[in-house]
């Protein structure tokens, strides 16, 4: 995440993220599910500015111009209020702060928008209201509220999470990597993804599990996502978008529990093309980033 303070107001930057693989290693005693995935972080930002605010009141509002405005809750639904009103019980900070939120990534996406603005919101109100925590003072409280969330605290370009997800090892992965995001026009719910995933199901035939692997700058990549056969037979507008990305000979593969989908390009150029022709056939929200914080 970037901070960008402006006299009294904090504004950070929150970066989306892409799962380059998503491995399912079993259900767990409490409900959840151990995984292992790689997490790569994305160019594209939510925003979000902290105001001072009188009192100890926490208050969101999401701007109407956002690109994606709709269906963000303002209430503590918002993962935003949670973890601002977290701190202030864990810390018994009295102060309040008004926070507007510019909303650029998609949701209900398997982008990480909510769990990175979830972050910005730990980290950010630490450095706002002076708190002085640490890093690990923070991840105990990211781990409370949700499991993707402790990827963002440090701000890796790329990490191997394991766990639930909480368990963040970063690794060396390059900034720059021209990738097409292709978000379908209906999302999905992470746990009803996860819950179908446990669905006795007939044998599936994974759109790319034959896999693709790509080589960037000498890294080697590979791709795979358990969540993906699931997540198609809940949203069956993931099979056009990752037929399509295949027949242009991309690496592709979902994101997280989708319903978007990703393709690594080899330039810009390619990326800009691919997104055309994706928005042109009506495949949904086509943006073109670049890997990196
Ligand atoms: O932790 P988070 O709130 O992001 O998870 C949303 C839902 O996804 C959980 O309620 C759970 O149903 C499911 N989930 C899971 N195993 C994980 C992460 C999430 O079953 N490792």
């Amino acid at each position: 995440m970037r901070f960008l303070p402006q006299g009294e107001t904090l504004r950070v930057l929150a970066p989306a993220k892409i799962n380059l693989a998503l491995e399912i290693l079993g259900r767990r005693p409490d409900g959840y599910h151990d995984l292992r995935t790689t997490m790569l972080s994305v160019r594209r930002y939510d925003e979000l500015s902290f105001i001072p605010n009188a009192g100890e009141e926490v208050l969101l509002r999401v701007l109407p111009s956002s690109p994606n405005f709709v269906d963000v809750p303002t209430d503590d639904r918002n993962l935003i209020i949670k973890a601002a009103r977290l701190l202030q019980s864990k810390t018994g900070c009295r102060k309040g702060v008004a926070i507007t939120l510019r909303k650029q990534i998609p949701s209900q996406a398997g982008l990480g928008g909510g769990s990175s603005d979830a972050a910005a919101t730990l980290v950010g109100l630490n450095r706002f209201w002076k708190l002085g925590l640490s890093s690990s003072d923070l991840h105990p409280l990211a781990a409370q509220l949700g499991s993707d969330i402790n990827f963002f605290i440090d701000s890796p370009v790329a990490a191997v999470c394991t766990g639930r997800g909480e368990q963040v090892e970063e690794v060396c992965l390059p900034s720059g990597i021209p990738i097409v995001l292709i978000k379908p026009s209906t999302g999905l719910s992470t746990g009803d993804v996860f819950r179908e995933w446990s669905r006795p199901s007939p044998p599936s035939d994974n759109i790319l599990k034959e896999n693709e692997k790509v080589t960037w700058k000498g890294i080697t990549f590979g791709f795979g996502n358990d969540l993906e056969a699931p997540a198609r037979r809940l949203n069956p507008q993931i099979d056009r978008v990752l037929k399509t990305l295949k027949a242009e000979s991309v690496p592709s593969a979902m994101t997280g529990s989708g319903s978007a989908c990703f393709a690594i390009c080899r330039s810009t150029r390619q990326a800009q093309a691919i997104a055309r022709r994706c928005q042109q056939r009506r495949l949904g929200q086509s943006i073109v980033v670049h890997s990196g914080v």
